[in-house]
């Protein structure tokens, strides 16, 4: 597999007036070519901090990218000029916001937004990028694609606006998109809708994808490989079957098991993970997630954990599986069985 894009010790802050917000504090991982991995975790993990970092998008400041590099085909984004940015985005890497709305221009008809950015990053002419605007939206499955070029957002429904968001990040072939919360905002048939629409997209153009979702349904669907973050930090990394079946650290554990099934049982509550994540401002120097840990040990509160490797691929940052620590077994739920 060839790696498109290599996270090395990422560490993004926001200096406020408040103090500084460990946003993201060490975080690696890379993306071959094609590959479709989710970024898990709840409300406020940094997930789309590191995101906005990829894509250079993090407001500089009160944001700061205060150690690591961004790897991507050879080049670090961190140490990139504007101008290169600018240049990157859009045609080699692309993005898709959770709202459309803030990122369609209202004011400009949907077929020249996409054609906009084919005569910027492509040098098309303005007939050529036109004709190649409306095969974008029909390739998203936007119906009457003429017609519907000549309008303006706000005459497109939900689900069609973000189709139409990821026409405009598709227009110039990107190598990477990344995906925040792409369907949150929609019902459930469109939701269902669009991530097919991503994956034939990631098969027909091979690009990779970044999905950044809460949902763990998106995930099943659509990734290969699951990144999960908890309070600025990979905590467990591994395919889907890993994750799924397999989890290794307690707020996998709790994250799978408040996924509500249709065979639920309805007197019994849905599981939820008790407690609130750290305060980011001073965050604790061992594992952030052993305030909420019911398993957790004199040492998760004195030292972050080791990444320890389950298998190829699949590692885990948590002192239960160091070899002297007790033996625990998984809660077995819902996607969680032991292994
Ligand atoms: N522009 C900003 N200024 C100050 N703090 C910020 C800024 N952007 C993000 N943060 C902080 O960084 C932390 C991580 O935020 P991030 O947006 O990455 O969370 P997230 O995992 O994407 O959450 P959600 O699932 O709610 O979208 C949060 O504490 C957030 O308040
Ligand atoms: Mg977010």
């Amino acid at each position: 597999m060839e790696k498109l894009l290599e996270v090395k010790d990422l560490e993004v802050s926001f200096k406020t007036y408040a103090g500084e917000i460990k946003a993201v504090r060490g975080v690696s991982f890379d993306i071959n070519k094609g590959e479709i991995v989710a970024i898990v975790g709840e409300s406020g993990c940094g997930k789309s901090v590191t995101a906005q970092s990829i894509m250079r998008l993090i407001p500089m400041p009160p944001g700061i990218i205060k150690k690591g590099s961004i790897i991507f085909e050879g080049r670090d984004i961190t140490k990139l000029s504007e101008r290169e940015m600018e240049h990157i985005r859009g045609s080699e890497m692309s993005m898709v916001f959770q709202d459309p709305m803030t990122s369609l221009n209202p004011t400009m008809k949907v077929g020249a937004q996409i054609a906009e950015s084919l005569i910027k990053h492509q040098k098309m002419h303005s007939k050529e990028a036109w004709k190649k605007a409306i095969e974008m939206l029909k390739m998203v499955g936007i119906p009457n694609a003429e017609k519907r070029a000549n309008q303006y957002p706000h005459e497109f429904s939900g689900g069609m606006r973000q189709r139409a968001m990821i026409a405009i990040a598709l227009a110039c072939n990107p190598k990477l998109l990344i995906a925040d919360e792409p369907t949150t905002a929609l019902d459930v048939t469109i939701q269902a809708q669009i991530l097919d629409l991503m994956r034939d997209l990631q098969k027909k153009l091979n690009t990779a994808i970044i999905i950044i979702t809460h949902n763990l349904g998106v995930v099943a669907n659509l990734a290969e490989r699951v990144l999960v973050m908890y309070a600025g930090k990979i905590i467990e990394r591994g395919n889907l079957d890993d994750i799924f079946y397999n989890p290794r650290h307690p707020y996998t554990w709790g994250l799978l098991m408040s996924v509500p099934t249709p065979d639920l049982d309805k007197s019994k509550k849905l599981a939820s993970i008790e407690g609130t994540p750290p305060d980011l401002f001073a965050p604790p120097v061992g594992c952030p997630f052993a305030p909420r840990c019911e398993y957790a040990m004199k040492i998760c509160y004195e030292k972050y954990p080791e990444e320890f490797t389950v298998s190829d691929g699949h590692s885990v940052a948590c002192w239960l599986m160091h070899p002297l620590a007790p033996k625990v077994k998984p809660p077995v739920g819902k996607g969680v069985t032991l292994s």
